[in-house]
């Protein structure tokens, strides 16, 4: 297999992408960072070089990082943080994996400040090929003018009530537009900041990757006059399905086709937020005037003038919060459902404060604490610690048959809602509905579709099947970032008897031991 090289430098850079200026954490200088591009099967190398003055790792969001789960890159699970001044390399191979993806931090909410970026595995027997002619990637994200570090520290403070901080904008492809106005006395901020633009020429089609990856924001995605045909949901390829607006998920990625057909003109792209979305997420919200919720970009026809566009919206009117209707999508080769189930885990979440008065998240009573200098993966593997002596905060499940079948019940027991990631799988979406009790009559075990990240509603009940095939320590948690902060992560330990018999890397070793002379993070 082909060797894909890339260099990732994280670093601190001063930038205004949305017209205020702000201290971020950029990729290689830039933000959106660098795109990583491979084939199905390559194998990806990509050395990490930390200069953002206190640790940070990078995850591949999607990989099923088969045989690898060392190079998973999450914090306290898999790896010791990379010190600052320090690099470490990942090494994986995208095996029989394809589609959108994206890579981002996993530490201590870095990546709402800047570190993430699409990541893209091409198909070189792509059944679409013939039905586009080019292809765009497209990231949707929220957007903070304060400092996350900053935030994080107020929203995890006793009696602050559990409530997220609301995004000061939102940003298409990295781009987007302030009101100035509302911006504090002596910051800097430009008006009327450009939007992203994306050039289409006439009867030709394009194939668009859309990427959310925003820290705690639900977009609707639409192109004014212009149906999404969507063939992939993340990294799995759909049979056609044609919608007027896309909700896209935290974490979730989509490709979709879109035809040039229409009167030489500019279209607007939009990224809306629905703030009943971030109500939700946030119990009380005061909002900001200032916040453009209607997030927008361009499709520009070539010959089109350089004025805005007058397109009008879709009149869809959808659920602004959740996924596509999981029973929408389905896969274009025909599945073998993995069954019968061997093991079934509930996880069940809740909020309450803690003893100190944090407001935090809780599954099965119990809230997640990251412990960043002793990763669960080293702790098991090398140093030989039995998985039931683990405490209790680190929402450590197992199971041990190889080609086992497991049944995820994740059960949401609060008003907000969460979209669910999983690492190292893909899951069938089994089902979903109302209420704190599974209903198995409504689960669909015919033709569900895989997916790695979902939506669980207010008050509601999802169920996710996969096949443990993939020995590893894998993080299951909330992508909203606030919540990851507030302890919505459990482990899930693939195949322990296989994993012990794994030799973790000396490069991923030795990070654990570089800790003691950096500047760890607070949190
Ligand atoms: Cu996109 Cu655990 O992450
Ligand atoms: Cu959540």
């Amino acid at each position: 297999p082909i060797t894909r090289n890339y260099e990732v430098e994280l670093s601190q850079i001063t930038l205004a992408p949305d017209g205020f200026t702000k201290t971020i954490f950029a990729i290689n200088g830039q933000y959106p960072g660098t795109v990583i591009h491979a084939n199905k099967g390559d194998r990806i190398q990509v050395t990490v070089r930390n200069n953002i003055g206190e640790p940070s790792v990078i995850h591949w969001h999607g990989m099923f990082q088969r045989g690898t789960n060392w190079y998973d890159g999450v914090s306290g699970q898999t790896q010791c943080p990379i010190p600052n001044g320090s690099s470490f390399v990942y090494d994986f191979s995208t095996q029989e994996q394809r589609g959108t993806f994206w890579y981002h931090a996993h530490t201590h909410g870095q990546y709402m400040e800047g570190i993430r970026a699409p990541l893209i595995i091409h198909d070189p027997n792509d059944p679409y090929r013939k039905d586009y002619d080019f292809e765009y990637i497209i990231t949707m994200s929220d957007w903070y003018h304060q400092r996350v570090s900053d935030m994080l520290a107020i929203r995890m403070s006793p009696n602050y009530g559990g409530r997220n901080p609301i995004p000061d904008s939102g940003l298409i492809s990295g781009a987007g537009r302030y009101n100035c106005s509302a911006a504090p006395p002596g910051s800097e901020c430009r008006e009327n900041n450009p939007l992203a633009e994306y050039k289409v020429t006439p009867g030709k089609k394009y194939r668009l990757r859309l990427i959310n990856t925003s820290g705690l924001t639900h977009f609707m995605f639409s192109i004014d006059n212009h149906p999404l045909k969507i063939i992939e949901a993340d990294g799995e390829y759909s049979k056609p399905v044609i919608v007027n607006k896309l909700p896209v998920a935290i974490g979730q990625r989509y490709s979709v086709i879109i035809d040039a057909n229409q009167k030489v003109d500019n279209y607007w792209m939009r990224a809306t937020i629905d703030d009943r979305c971030l109500l939700i997420n946030n119990q009380t919200v005061n909002f900001d005037s200032a916040i453009n919720y209607n997030v927008t970009g361009i499709l520009k026809y070539d010959g089109a003038g350089s004025g805005y566009p007058i397109s009008t919206e879709y009149p869809d009117q959808l659920e602004p919060c959740l996924s596509i209707d999981p029973n929408l999508l389905k896969t274009l080769e025909p599945q073998q459902i993995p069954g019968p189930v061997t093991n079934k885990i509930q996880l069940v979440v809740t909020f309450r404060d803690d003893d100190q008065n944090v407001t935090r998240a809780f599954i099965n009573n119990s809230s997640f604490a990251v412990d960043d200098n002793h990763p669960t993966l080293e702790k098991f593997v090398s140093d030989d610690v039995p998985l039931d002596q683990f405490p209790a905060n680190q929402n450590i499940y197992a199971y041990d048959q190889l080609g086992g079948v497991i049944d995820i019940a994740y059960i949401n027991n609060n008003s907000a809602i969460h979209p669910i990631h999983m690492h190292g799988h893909n899951f069938y979406v089994l089902g979903t509905g109302s209420g704190i009790v599974v209903d198995e009559s409504k689960l669909n075990l015919v033709d569900p579709f895989p997916r790695d990240t979902f939506v669980v509603n207010s008050t509601s009940w999802s169920v996710f099947r996969y096949k443990a095939d993939n020995p590893g320590v894998w993080s299951i948690h909330c992508h909203i970032e606030w919540h990851v902060e507030m302890g919505m992560i459990a482990q899930l330990v693939e195949l322990p008897t296989e994993l012990s018999k794994l030799t973790i890397p000396e490069s991923v070793s030795n990070l654990c031991k570089q800790q003691d002379n950096s500047k760890r993070s607070k949190f």
